[in-house]
């Protein structure tokens, strides 16, 4: 191509680039002239067939047309792009409210978990976590547990084949930490546990449970009761009475169970409290000198309490939860309750 023709080339092109109207016409010029098997780099490749007077005059508009066309394309898009924000399509309405982006909320059994750790910590508990499956012996034997108790039948526990089982409770933990390291220790345990219960509204085969354990010398049952007692003002308000019955656990000697007055009723007496006014929420008692000796320390110097509690059942008790199975069944209508 000679020098004349390729200014009429050009000429068009630039034409062409001032008539495109959106991004995509500019790139198919871009392609058309300058892509790799575009016009202008065939006309490159031309040149030397052209006579060699004529080479230099042409490779010179050549080489025009392409920085011009270069230039021009750019500064098109660029008019292009700022000018965008302007063109509103006709049928959008600024004024209209926005979609909202479907917010998540924390779970009622995490919210409790995350309450209890956030009270125990200020008491200077620290969180200590186990697994799931445990060894008999830390679940049972360690906790003081024969091996003739109701707990460790087929009928009560998940067990493998291998003997290892589910963990019953958080209370294997206990042994764990107690294990790994010397008093004083003071620890908080969320986490699940499996039974295998029938499924009704008060119970589930998978549950959560947190288990407290503090270990030093001169620990005394008062200790355990003014944690206790300050846990429940803490989670249930300041209104919440709390009482302390005799029971048994194998772990622990004196043991006890920890009730809370009914936050629905006052105390009064109503369906949620079965009329008595107060509601079961944990068993307790000063560690037995029998599980001290297991893990290895001296019973005679070591005294401590411990404690567990079912955080389904305080979540129950908190938000007026009537039946167990609500937490698991991911209705967004119960769920959107707690967001
Ligand atoms: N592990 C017991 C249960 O699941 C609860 C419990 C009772 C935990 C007394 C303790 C305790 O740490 O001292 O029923």
């Amino acid at each position: 191509m000679h020098a004349a023709e390729i200014d009429a080339v050009k000429a068009d092109a630039l034409k062409e680039v001032d008539a495109a109207e959106s991004a995509e016409q500019i790139e198919s010029l871009r392609v058309k002239y300058l892509g790799r098997k575009g016009l202008v780099p065939g006309m490159m490749k031309s040149l030397k067939e052209l006579a060699p007077a004529e080479r230099g005059p042409a490779g010179k508009a050549a080489n025009a047309l392409k920085n011009e066309l270069t230039d021009k394309l750019r500064q098109a898009l660029e008019n292009l792009q700022s000018a965008a924000p302007a063109r509103q399509t006709p049928d959008f309405d600024a004024s209209l409210p926005g979609d909202w982006p479907h917010l998540g909320a924390v779970h009622p059994v995490s919210r409790i978990i995350d309450e209890a750790v956030t009270i125990f910590n200020r008491l200077g508990f620290q969180v200590a976590e186990g697994p799931d499956v445990e060894t008999p012996y830390n679940n049972f034997e360690a906790l003081n547990t024969p091996a003739h108790h109701p707990s460790l039948d087929p009928v009560d526990t998940f067990w493998f084949e291998s003997d290892s089982l589910l963990r019953t409770q958080t209370s294997p933990v206990q042994i764990r930490v107690m294990e790994s390291r010397p008093p004083p220790i003071s620890i908080v345990t969320p986490g699940r546990c499996y039974r295998r219960d029938t499924m009704d509204a008060t119970h589930s085969a998978n549950f959560h449970q947190i288990e407290g354990l503090h270990v030093s010398s001169g620990v005394s049952l008062a200790d355990l009761k003014g944690v206790l007692a300050y846990f429940a003002r803490e989670l249930m308000g300041p209104d919440v009475n709390v009482r302390f019955r005799p029971h048994f656990f194998p772990f622990t000697e004196p043991s006890v169970e920890c009730d809370f007055s009914c936050h629905v009723c006052a105390g009064a007496g109503c369906r949620v409290c079965k009329q008595s006014g107060w509601i079961e929420i944990a068993g307790a008692g000063m560690v037995d000198p029998r599980v001290f000796e297991k893990v290895g320390y001296d019973p005679e110097e070591t005294t401590g309490y411990a404690f567990g509690m079912g955080i389904e059942r305080l979540a129950m008790v908190k938000f007026g939860i009537p039946d167990i199975r609500m937490l698991y069944e991911n209705d967004m209508r119960f769920l959107a309750q707690f967001a």
